[in-house]
């Protein structure tokens, strides 16, 4: 299969990714890709206290087709440990799961919040990742586009409106409020779901979701401009090293055994092909960087700890070469520059190939990185290539708007949190100012990527409790204004 060009590589890999890496490396692979999960490894090992469920989910919710009253075994997990009981109508707080096997998300905020409501949890896992396969099998629902073509956010937000639903009618919890919480595109499908199906949830927390950055709502160099923003807020002289390093990485690379001198130098596992393979991991090293700024670790100010700490006289590449191993503290084996082979196409490429579409590109000059405009024929090629389709480029935001986002909720909607951190590169694409008294934008300066979702510590910064208490706030007047007219009824 061909190897798709640097544009669908970029959005391939930068897409998203997850929240709760931080929880659990083993849910990102090579810092920041999205990887396909596959149903045989293992999930992670969840505490007594969380109940597995397999629901009979339809597979194809819009379609009467006699061929189409497929079924598949869905999974969701219920966690009572805090729930007061539906004869108090405690809450319900539905985790609307994202790319990824959502066992990895047990561990997040919510559970905090669970406590503090004594709310009952109700994790969503996502059609086609981890356990929640169409077809009967991995093998057989990844075949080709026919199979596939069940993956997306409307199929998906369907199931959970589905799981919400019957939950509810089997525990006599009919009373009982839900609350979705969602981060990075879960938070989008939060979002997204409290717009769809406003009957069944009273609220929707969403945390770090770029639900403008669709159909060029958002500037398509606003992601890489933030990085080059918080690499320029950490150091000056680090952003302008990494600036110079790319034509220094083209000079060496020229001379005779050039790539050679490049393989020792950045110790790289087997030796380069090209130098764009090495700028490609590069460029992903300080991305990721910066969408997963958080404390304690803040690998952004680490990374430039190493580039400005080299001796006196190290020239620009081993500046760079020492910020990697300031990054990655006690690194020393070699640095696996991998290839984007898609092999193995994840069900997030899929995604990104039909309906989420981010114009994600940029220009001479405007980043630390040299120029990669988007070329939305380049990437549609790519995707013809790779699964036979073409893009939707512009159904997001017809499926679920965007432009003139703030009339448009303004007019209709309420209770919904959009939550940022400004240092995550996403957060551009973000809702940034509050829309009405109850659509509200909670963000902070320092935040990076679903900051907020990751379990409290004692050791977190004032401004990340502060961000998190607010949100209690906000959720606890939406509870309280939903038991106040229950009780008139
Ligand atoms: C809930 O209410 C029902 C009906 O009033 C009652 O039969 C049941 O025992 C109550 N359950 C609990 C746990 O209090
Ligand atoms: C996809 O695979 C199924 C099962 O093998 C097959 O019936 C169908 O014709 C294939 N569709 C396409 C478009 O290749
Ligand atoms: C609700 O109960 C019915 C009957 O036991 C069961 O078939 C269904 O799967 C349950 N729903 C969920 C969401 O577990
Ligand atoms: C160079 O190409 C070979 C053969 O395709 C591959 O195995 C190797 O991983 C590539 N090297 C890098 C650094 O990507
Ligand atoms: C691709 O996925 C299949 C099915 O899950 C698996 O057997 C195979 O090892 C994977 N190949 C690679 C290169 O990861
Ligand atoms: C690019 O930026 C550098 C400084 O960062 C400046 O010296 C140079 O003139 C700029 N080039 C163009 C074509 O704008
Ligand atoms: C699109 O692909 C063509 C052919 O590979 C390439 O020459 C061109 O530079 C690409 N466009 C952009 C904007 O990268």
């Amino acid at each position: 299969m061909a190897l798709p060009s640097v544009h669908l590589r970029l959005a391939l890999l930068l897409l998203l990714a997850v929240c709760a890496s931080a929880v659990h490396p083993r849910k990102l692979t090579r810092f920041g890709g999205v990887r396909r999960f596959t149903t045989s490894e293992p999930s992670y090992e969840l505490p007594p206290e969380y109940e597995i469920h397999y629901y009979t989910q339809t597979v194809d919710h819009f379609n009467y087709k006699p061929d189409s009253y497929a079924t598949f075994q869905h999974r969701y997990i219920l966690n009572y440990k805090y729930w007061g009981g539906a004869n108090s109508s405690s809450p319900i707080f539905v985790y609307t799961g994202e790319e990824t096997d959502v066992t990895y998300d047990v561990e997040t905020f919510i559970l905090d919040l669970a406590a503090r409501f004594k709310v009952s949890i109700l994790l969503l896992q996502h059609r086609y990742y981890g356990e929640s396969m169409p077809f009967g099998s991995e093998d057989q629902a990844f075949q080709n586009a026919s199979t596939l073509g069940y993956l997306s956010s409307e199929q998906a937000l369907a199931d959970y409106a589905q799981v919400i639903v019957d939950v509810k009618k089997n525990l006599s919890a009919e009373n009982c409020p839900a609350v979705a919480v969602g981060a990075s595109y879960g938070g989008m499908l939060a979002s997204w779901f409290r717009i769809k199906y406003p009957h069944i949830v009273i609220g929707a927390l969403a945390s770090s979701s770029p639900i403008l950055y669709f159909d060029d709502i958002t500037p398509q160099n606003g992601y890489h401009v933030v990085v080059t923003k918080d690499f320029i807020d950490t150091s000056e002289s680090c952003y302008n090293t990494i600036k110079q390093s790319w034509s220094e990485i083209d000079r060496i690379a020229a001379e005779p055994n050039g790539l050679m001198t490049l393989s020792n130098k950045f110790n790289t596992c087997s030796p380069l092909n090209t130098s764009q393979e090495l700028k490609d991991y590069l460029e992903i090293m300080y991305v990721s960087a910066a969408q997963y700024d958080n404390p304690p670790y803040y690998p952004v100010e680490r990374t430039c700890r190493g580039i400005d700490g080299a001796p006196e006289g190290t020239d620009i590449l081993g500046r760079i070469v020492a910020g990697l191993k300031s990054r990655f503290r006690g690194w020393d084996s070699c640095h696996d520059i991998f290839t984007f082979e898609l092999s193995n196409k994840s069900a997030w490429d899929w995604q990104t190939c039909t309906q989420i579409v981010m114009p994600i590109g940029y220009g001479y000059n405007e980043t630390m990185f040299e120029a990669e405009p988007f070329d939305i024929n380049n990437y549609t090629k790519d995707c013809l290539d790779v699964f036979g389709i073409v893009p939707r480029p512009h159904w997001m935001t017809t499926e679920f708007g965007g432009h003139d986002i703030k009339t448009v909720l303004g007019n209709f909607a309420r209770n919904i949190i959009f939550a940022n951190g400004l240092r995550d590169p996403y957060s551009i694409g973000g809702v940034l100012e509050d829309i009405s008294d109850s659509v509200v934008a909670v963000h902070t300066e320092h935040g990076a990527h679903c900051s907020d979702l990751h379990p409290p510590t004692p050791d977190d910064p004032d401004w990340l409790v502060a961000q998190r208490d607010k949100e209690i706030k906000i959720i606890s007047a939406w509870i309280a204004e939903y038991y106040a007219k229950l009780a008139t009824k």
